[in-house]
């Protein structure tokens, strides 16, 4: 036998029981006579002790261990002298009399520590390394259990789970497919999901009206810190509902999973926002509610007092700062700075301070007598004492930069608090985005996604302004998830289509399968997606899904530690029969 017991588990009400444990070796130190010995497993640490004294050659080759060395030892639990309170284990210590060594190890490349010293490719290319460490451990655990919840809510929801094929078809819509060739299909390719929707929407007609699945979904799309290319979805759908059936279903997911892992209970329904408010108040669809400091237009009242750069823009607005009417000329050099970072791109930023004496100073005063001043300070109900940060531009871009710029100023002020998590449901998106490029409309969901009925005879006229039975669910500023009430009917989905510039041939190339189904009795139908990684960086309170994510990829898509993407040889290849333009 291995071990008796983990080192996670033995406690003062173990002393004097005989004990073997195995793990591997975190610190050793020598003083004095005595040799101790942080051994660890996957449940946690418990010291070993070796005296010189009563055994000197148990305690020499107990020096002789290096770190991560696997051992086995056999002792006896007793009562430290030197108690660590903050241990589950640190009243006790294993006077070693037995030391077995299972295997060795050569010197770790960084610290098998939270606050290591390796960067993190040096962590990606030994992630088995990296996952010993107690902060990674954490992290899949609470992965574990987020799943678990998942699952036990869905099947006491009378939800069947139902797995759906990885090996599909390349659509043109959405991100980029991952595509696999195919051997027995010479030149033919498969494609990897970027979510199972199709299947889904093909189990409802199949009349399985409650799935669920948490499932792997693969994208080929850039890297963001809350993007990978394989992702986990807890993915969704449900017949005969309504948007108002999915929402509740999945608001419930939602607290019962903060009731269970994080013991926080919330009663009220969550706040919804439609994507058009969102946008104005908050320059974002995705907006982190935990604080206000709203957007507010001042287009109409800043306009026309002959400053060129107001009146020559489609759009004026800004955020007031409580309690900031005393920024430094470089405080406000750095906002400056921050907003015109070329990811964010904008031109510049106005102030108005509003003094506690009730006197306004601004970068505009040429144009703005204190009249003029005060009408904009109203516009925001600022007070003496505040700072508002004007910006002017186009529209959507002045709203994105003024976004960035709320959140810069939520975490100056310190208003983010990290402990709490404020979700909401965004509603009633758009159904279509223009495409400058492309000259042409995209569904800014799916292309299965459903009109709201009012808007349907708009999609002749004027497609742009339809708007979708779609909701997105934002928790702290990340859009954690999103779905949507879904064409039915084949003359609609055929409709759709046609809108997003798809010829009926390439429709029924791509989609036959799905009109066909239609065709034999399609129920009312919708769901839901979350992306699991997001969810679970977020209990986890980390700000990147790859510390949640047991072998993730790197900024450039790669898996370095098995070295993925790679070759293949050329008898393959040619099996497949696949030919490499290498000077491309
Ligand atoms: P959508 O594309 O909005 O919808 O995806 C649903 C959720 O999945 C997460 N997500 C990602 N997470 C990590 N890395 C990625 N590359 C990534 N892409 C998306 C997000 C997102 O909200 N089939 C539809 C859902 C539906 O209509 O039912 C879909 O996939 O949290």
């Amino acid at each position: 036998m291995y071990r008796t017991h983990t080192c996670g588990e033995l406690n003062i009400k173990n002393i004097n029981t005989s004990v073997t444990l195995s793990g591997w070796v975190q610190r050793s130190r020598d003083l004095g006579g005595m040799t101790f010995i942080d051994l660890r497993d996957r449940y946690g640490i418990t010291q070993l002790v070796f005296n010189m004294e009563t055994n000197s050659n148990l305690c020499k080759k107990a020096r002789k261990l290096g770190r991560e060395y696997v051992i086995q030892v056999e002792g006896m639990v007793t009562e430290r002298s030197n108690k660590n309170p903050k241990m589950p284990t640190g009243e006790i210590e294993i006077t070693v009399n037995n030391l077995n060594v299972l295997n060795s190890s050569e010197l770790p490349p960084f610290t098998i520590e939270d606050e290591t010293d390796g960067g993190e490719e040096l962590r990606m290319k030994y992630r088995y390394l990296d996952l010993r460490r107690y902060c990674m451990k954490e992290s899949l655990v609470l992965r574990n259990m987020m799943a678990q919840e998942v699952r036990k809510y869905f099947v006491s929801n009378d939800f069947l789970e139902i797995e759906t094929p990885v090996l599909i078809k390349s659509t043109p819509e959405g991100a980029r497919d991952f595509v696999v060739p195919s051997r027995m299909n010479a030149g033919q390719f498969y494609a990897l999901p970027q979510s199972p929707q199709t299947f889904k929407q093909l189990l409802m007609i199949a009349g399985y009206d409650r799935y669920f699945q948490i499932v792997k979904c693969f994208r080929d799309e850039d890297f963001r810190a809350d993007r990978q290319p394989e992702f986990t979805q807890i993915d969704c759908e449900m017949a005969f509902v309504e948007q108002e059936d999915i929402l509740s279903v999945f608001e419930g997911m939602v607290k019962h999973l903060l009731k269970e892992i994080k013991g926080i209970n919330i009663e009220d329904r969550f706040p919804r926002l439609t994507y058009r408010e969102a946008m104005e108040k908050y320059g974002n669809d995705k907006p982190d509610i935990r604080f206000g400091m709203t957007l507010h237009d001042m287009t109409s009242i800043a306009k026309g007092k002959g400053f060129n750069v107001f009146d020559s823009v489609e759009y004026i607005g800004g955020i007031c700062a409580d309690g900031c009417s005393e920024y430094s000329r470089k405080q406000i050099d750095e906002l400056t700075d921050f907003i015109k970072r070329p990811q964010i791109g904008a031109k510049g930023l106005v102030y108005i301070k509003y003094h506690s004496d009730g006197t306004f100073k601004s970068s505009i005063d040429k144009f703005f007598n204190p009249d003029a001043l005060k009408s904009c300070a109203e516009v925001f109900n600022a007070k003496p004492g505040d700072l508002i940060l004007i910006i002017a531009g186009e529209k959507e871009s002045t709203l994105n930069t003024l976004s960035e710029l709320r959140l810069e100023m939520g975490r100056k002020m310190d208003f983010i608090n990290p402990n709490t998590y404020a979700p909401l449901w965004v509603l009633d998106f758009p159904l279509l985005e223009w495409d400058e490029e492309e000259k042409r409309f995209f569904a800014m969901h799916h292309p299965f996604t459903s009109p709201r009925p009012e808007d349907i005879e708009l999609l002749d006229t004027d497609p742009g302004k339809v708007h979708a039975n779609a909701y997105d669910m934002v928790i702290n500023g990340v859009e954690v998830g999103g779905g949507s009430i879904r064409i039915h009917n084949q003359e609609l989905q055929q409709k759709m289509f046609k809108t997003l510039g798809f010829t009926e041939e390439e429709a029924n190339d791509q989609f036959g399968f799905l009109m066909n189904a239609f065709r034999y009795g399609a129920p009312p139908h919708g769901g839901i997606a979350f992306g699991f990684d997001r969810l679970v960086a977020l209990f986890a309170g980390l700000g990147s899904i790859r510390d949640v994510i047991a072998f993730p990829k790197n900024n450039s898509g790669r898996d370095i530690m098995i070295d993925s993407p790679a070759n293949i040889p050329d008898n393959l290849l040619k099996e497949l029969s696949l030919k490499i333009n290498r000077e491309s």
